[in-house]
């Protein structure tokens, strides 16, 4: 295959999976506007694989760009990673969310149209699936939304298998990400959220590295074997390698959707502790109110995977804990150290 467009390939998910898709001799262009990313990533990643990876500074909102970049290098899948995914945030700028992510993505379309490139992978998330009827949750669930990020994944879902029905020859992965956590081996790339961590994983690791004092747990009153809320966490480059399986796998026309998660949930109280065991740090934390919008427990049934792709999530907890702690600690302050 020739080379692969990584839209939002700056970011947490997309450096990681340009990683594995270089280390699997895939050549990769990535684009993004750095708006939550720092270009530093990049050369971390060729450090890591020793292969160059070729960049386009753009916006998913401008097709030219797009087309420009595909065109460029002609590329012949493109990854689709960018997006703006803080729930909060959403609630309170909606406008901005439909904005980049739904005219975004349409750009996205519109340009592998317009350059006949009819391979894509999209970054969706567990979140449409809503709050759960059942656990674990199937790729058949009924699908719902709570807020404008998770309404905008849904649209954007619901979009692709219009565009599928209208053009079948088109190869659409849809992959619902549940938690993704840790970092690579290596400790040069990871996570790296701009301001006050939205998620559990990043904030316990600044709370470790003496960047933030107390964690709070949000909710101890939930129907849970401790009281707190439990999430089906997996490692990042498990994910990114599930995009390489993925990728594979769109060599006939289809759109399919997949969970990508381990199928094992642990509460907020086991993370905490596997992540003192793994840091040697104690993680003090207090108890505060639920956080608006939380379900009790949400883990994947990711079977559908591992019969499609012969993909399964295989690092532990503890390796998600280890990992993210070596990248934390050699860079306190993220790219930025
Ligand atoms: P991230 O913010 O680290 O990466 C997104 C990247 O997209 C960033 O580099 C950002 O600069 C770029 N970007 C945003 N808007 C852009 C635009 N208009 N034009 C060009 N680039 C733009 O996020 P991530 O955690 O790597 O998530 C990647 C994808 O996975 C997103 O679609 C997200 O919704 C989805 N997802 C993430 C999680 C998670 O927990 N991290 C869970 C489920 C789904
Ligand atoms: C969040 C997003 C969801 C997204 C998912 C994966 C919200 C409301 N939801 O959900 O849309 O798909 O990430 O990226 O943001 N917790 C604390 N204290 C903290 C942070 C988290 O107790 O400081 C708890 C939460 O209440 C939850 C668990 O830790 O029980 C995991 O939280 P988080 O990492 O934010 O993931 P999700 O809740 O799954």
């Amino acid at each position: 295959m020739g080379p692969i467009l990584l839209t939002g390939g700056a970011g947490y998910i997309g450096s990681h999976t340009g990683v594995e898709l270089l280390n699997a001799g895939h050549d990769i262009v990535v684009f993004d506007n750095f708006s939550n990313s720092h270009p530093e990533v990049l050369d971390r990643v060729e450090q890591i694989t020793g292969k160059s990876v070729h960049l386009v500074r753009g916006d998913i909102r401008h097709q030219a760009e797009l087309e420009a970049a595909i065109t460029t290098y002609n590329c012949q899948a493109v990854i689709h990673f960018a997006c703006l995914k803080a729930v909060g945030e959403s609630m309170e700028r909606p406008l901005e969310y439909y904005e980049n992510n739904v005219l975004g993505t349409l750009q996205v379309l519109q340009a592998m149209r317009a350059t006949g490139v009819n391979t894509l992978l999209f970054s969706s998330s567990a979140t449409v699936y809503g709050v759960p009827q059942y656990l674990p949750l199937k790729e058949t669930h009924p699908l719902s939304a709570t807020n404008p990020y998770a309404r905008s994944k849904l649209i954007i879902e619901d979009i692709l298998r219009d565009l599928h029905r209208a053009n079948p020859e088109w190869r659409i992965g849809i992959l619902r990400y549940f938690n993704p956590v840790g970092a690579h081996e290596s400790g040069l790339i990871g996570e790296d959220p701009l301001g006050v961590p939205n998620n559990l994983m990043p904030f316990i690791a600044q709370v470790a590295v003496g960047r933030r004092n107390t964690l709070q747990i949000w909710g101890r009153d939930y129907p849970t074997p401790d009281g707190t809320g439990i999430r089906d966490y997996l490692h990042v480059v498990d994910l990114a390698i599930g995009h390489l399986r993925a990728l594979q796998h769109l060599d006939t026309p289809q759109c399919l959707s997949l969970n990508l998660g381990t199928g094992t949930g642990y509460s907020v109280l086991e993370i905490v502790h596997a992540f003192e065991k793994s840091s040697g740090k104690t993680i003090p934390y207090e108890f505060a109110p639920r956080r608006t919008g939380d379900v009790a427990s949400c883990y994947a049934d990711p079977s559908l995977a591992l019969a499609v792709l012969g993909w399964k999530a295989e690092r532990t907890l503890e390796r998600m804990c280890e990992d993210t702690w070596r990248w934390q600690h050699h860079n306190i302050h993220g790219y930025r150290s």
